[in-house]
């Protein structure tokens, strides 16, 4: 790519961040990335990073955490979550603290001054984008995650390898309460994590899941229990979505105060993979799956993902399941969904041992619809 290539790169990165679904739900961030995308400085910056985190989401979490870090600071009012966590810093609990924060409109005006407050510290801004990581652990996704275990295992012990995990708050999907609204629910009915689906189309399978072991890999595991890690995974989410915020950090405390928790390796997911198939029990039906991870991969990482994958597959069976933007991940060859394409979706493919890949359904990004290809009870 040359250089006026890489700009428009970013520029689009910036104008297409949102689902135009979520665009008027989030007017902070609609206007943030606007405004953002027409900045050259914005632009210039963005270079400075190593090109596979050249991403719009990268730039506006690098600047939630600067306001999470500090909600009381310069530009924490300007984010309604900074203004529900001074509020629980203040003592007030958490449904009062929620619906102060709700209460305060944000918009254009916000959304000047997170830029104006971004260009005074881009020597800051640009460090910090040098060595974090887009690291949104999405507990909505176990939401789909679950669905897929339900049609692969239908009830039979199942061990989940989850490739580019972040946290490994997917790794225990069986110990949120799961809500669809095709009326199926499972998980842990008490657990204050409630994840909903909303099944757009199509049928949703009935099965339980019995996962009986769970691992996963990252470049960079991020550690819930530490406070400084568990601030990125939360600057990393949508700072005009408080319930999505406010289940992040459920899942966080959640995870943290498990006795005993699956393990995330370090390292990269192509090269520890084989290493975490031999560690599963021979006996489980074997899961791999992953969540808008491989489209940050180069297309060359993304081809040696599916060989080794395939070559794994002369040892045990495997089910490889994925949410992905079609359009990140050509060296997966994704099916095409047999639907007409939903705007902005990601595909949920199952590539079964034994069958090849099908179109489980589009959903959203984050897990929160999905619209089945068909019928899989
Ligand atoms: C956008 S996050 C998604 C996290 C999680 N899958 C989810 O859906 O909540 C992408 C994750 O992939 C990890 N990652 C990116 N490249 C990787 C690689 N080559 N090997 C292992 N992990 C990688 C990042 O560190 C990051 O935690």
């Amino acid at each position: 790519m040359d250089l006026e290539e890489q700009r428009r790169a970013v520029e689009t990165s910036f104008l297409s961040n949102l689902h135009p679904d979520d665009a008027p739900r989030h007017p902070l961030y609609a206007a943030l990335c606007d405004l953002a995308g027409q900045t050259p400085q914005v632009i210039d910056m963005m270079l400075e990073v190593e090109p596979t985190q050249r991403r719009a989401v990268l730039f506006l979490a690098v600047l939630h955490d600067m306001a999470l870090r500090e909600p009381a600071g310069p530009v924490g009012g300007h984010y309604p979550t900074a203004i529900f966590l001074a509020g629980l810093e203040s003592g007030m609990d958490v449904d009062t603290a929620r619906d102060t924060a709700a209460k305060v409109e944000v918009g254009h005006s916000d959304a000047q001054a997170i830029l104006q407050f971004a260009l005074d510290h881009d020597d800051e801004l640009i460090d910090a984008m040098r060595v974090r990581r887009t690291q949104t652990n999405e507990v909505g996704r176990s939401g789909l995650l679950m669905l897929g275990l339900q049609v692969i295992g239908r009830g039979e012990p199942t061990a989940l390898i989850d490739l580019g995990c972040s946290a490994g708050l997917n790794l225990v999907a069986p110990s949120y309460r799961h809500v669809r609204t095709d009326g199926v629910e499972l998980g842990e009915p008490t657990s204050k994590v409630v994840v909903p689906v909303d099944v757009r189309h199509g049928r949703g399978p009935t099965a339980p899941v019995d996962l009986v072991w769970a691992g996963g890999i990252d470049l960079d595991p991020v550690d819930p229990a530490d406070q400084e890690a568990a601030r990125w995974l939360l600057a990393c989410q949508w700072p005009d979505d408080l319930d999505r915020f406010e289940r992040t950090r459920q899942a966080i405390a959640q995870w943290s105060s498990m006795d005993s928790r699956p393990e995330v390796k370090s390292g990269d997911l192509v090269e520890e993979l084989p290493r975490l198939v031999d560690a599963a029990p021979s006996d489980a039906r074997l899961v791999i799956h992953h969540s808008w991870v491989v489209s940050y991969l180069t297309v060359d990482q993304q081809v040696a993902l599916r060989s080794t994958i395939n070559d794994l597959r002369r040892d045990r069976p495997i089910d490889w399941l994925y949410l992905e933007h079609p359009s990140g991940v050509p060296g997966l060859q994704p099916p095409r969904s047999i639907g007409d394409r939903r705007r902005g979706s990601s595909l949920f493919v199952l590539d079964r041992d034994d069958r090849g890949p099908v179109v489980l359904g589009q959903a959203h990004p984050h897990g929160t619809w999905i619209a089945l290809d068909g019928d899989w009870r």
